[in-house]
């Protein structure tokens, strides 16, 4: 029955102690990674950095599915083995990002809305038939002067509920995914407001597209101060409010929350989620879906260095192994001292 699976596959992702590895990083975006460590973004360089990620010794212990892009999913590792088949011999699940980027809201200034529904089935038939069995779309919401305004919460709402849609149709799981960036001087406070609308206009508008919840999963931001806000909230308070929210506008019927990290630093995207995970039982898997945060110390020791591959595979494995604990409510800062 294809609504089992979906639920199956969904479930898997957030199987305990493990979480997802987003790797999904669009062209401009990894050019960006790499230029803060000095290396040049040709397809050479990119397949091999993705290659050091998926062939890392051991990973599949915490790592649960990979979030590829465009390029990825059609590249190859060094023995020949196209990436989704390099992940899914070792258990983890390949997955695909879809949408087409955030482009400026027209009559909205300051405000964005996710593209890429126009030919999306299509698509999606081609990356299930690629080894993809779940799929990334991220709407941007910013914090600001009037903003955001209904409308924008509205209309990305919708974009994410007709996409989760077509992706359960083609067999694939959704991941729905509202980030309400950090960006300003907001409190977490209006912060905790925001996502709080957010979520609840996404969870009428999935319902309204007759999206199955229990193969769907959600990424959202945690609940913090904006990056240039005076009085920057600490862990405790940040995984209440993360949990008071999430409490009050996702279904339990949704198997699992991977987290974004969104610029906060490795070191505190793992503790507070090491936090809500040490609250107790909740509705839903409290796990992650990291880009920067598991990925941020692999680049600076990799630097593009064919000889740094053992020393970034480490990293990575350090990364993961604490995030992995984090799921349990296990992770210490003793653990950064012993890690690699
Ligand atoms: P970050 O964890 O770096 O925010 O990236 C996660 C992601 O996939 C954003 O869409």
């Amino acid at each position: 029955m294809p609504g089992h699976d979906l639920e199956s596959v969904a479930r898997s992702l957030v199987a305990p102690g493990k979480g997802i590895l987003a790797a999904d990083e669009s062209a401009p975006t990894i050019e960006k990674r790499f230029r803060s460590v000095k290396v040049p973004s040709t397809e050479e360089n990119r397949r091999a950095y993705r290659e050091l990620l998926f062939t890392t010794g051991g990973i599949a212990e915490f790592i649960s599915g990979v979030i590829l892009f465009d390029e990825t999913i059609h590249q190859k590792a060094s023995d020949g083995a196209a990436f989704p088949e390099v992940l899914s011999r070792q258990g983890i699940i390949p997955g695909i990002k879809v949408d087409l980027g955030a482009k400026s809201l027209a009559g909205f200034p300051g405000e964005k809305v996710t593209e890429g529904l126009d030919g999306l089935r299509e698509r999606l038939d081609e990356y299930r038939a690629l080894g993809a069995r779940f799929a990334k779309w991220r709407a941007v919401i910013a914090i600001g002067d009037g903003i955001p305004t209904a409308y924008c919460l509205e209309a990305n709402a919708h974009a994410l509920a007709r996409y989760a849609a077509l992706c359960q149709e083609a067999g694939l799981v959704p991941i729905v995914e509202p980030e309400v960036l950090m960006d300003g001087a907001h409190t977490i406070e209006r912060c905790e407001e925001v996502t709080t609308a957010a979520l609840g206009l996404l969870y009428t508008a999935l319902a309204g597209h007759r999206v199955a919840l229990e193969g769907t999963l959600l990424k959202p931001n945690m609940v913090l101060s904006g990056k240039e806000c005076s009085r920057q909230a600490g862990v405790g308070e940040i995984s209440g409010a993360t949990v008071r929210t999430l409490r009050r506008t996702v279904p339990s019927a949704v198997p699992g929350i991977v987290f974004l990290s969104g610029g906060q630093t490795p070191e505190q995207a793992t503790e507070r989620l090491g936090a809500m995970n040490a609250m107790g039982a909740h509705p839903w898997e409290l796990s992650f879906s990291y880009g920067r945060a598991l990925q941020d110390p692999v680049l600076k020791a990799w630097k593009g260095e064919a000889a740094n591959v053992p020393a970034a595979g480490r990293a990575f494995f350090h990364r993961a192994r604490c995030n992995g604990a984090a799921r349990h409510g296990k992770y210490t800062e003793e653990m950064e001292k012993t890690g690699a």
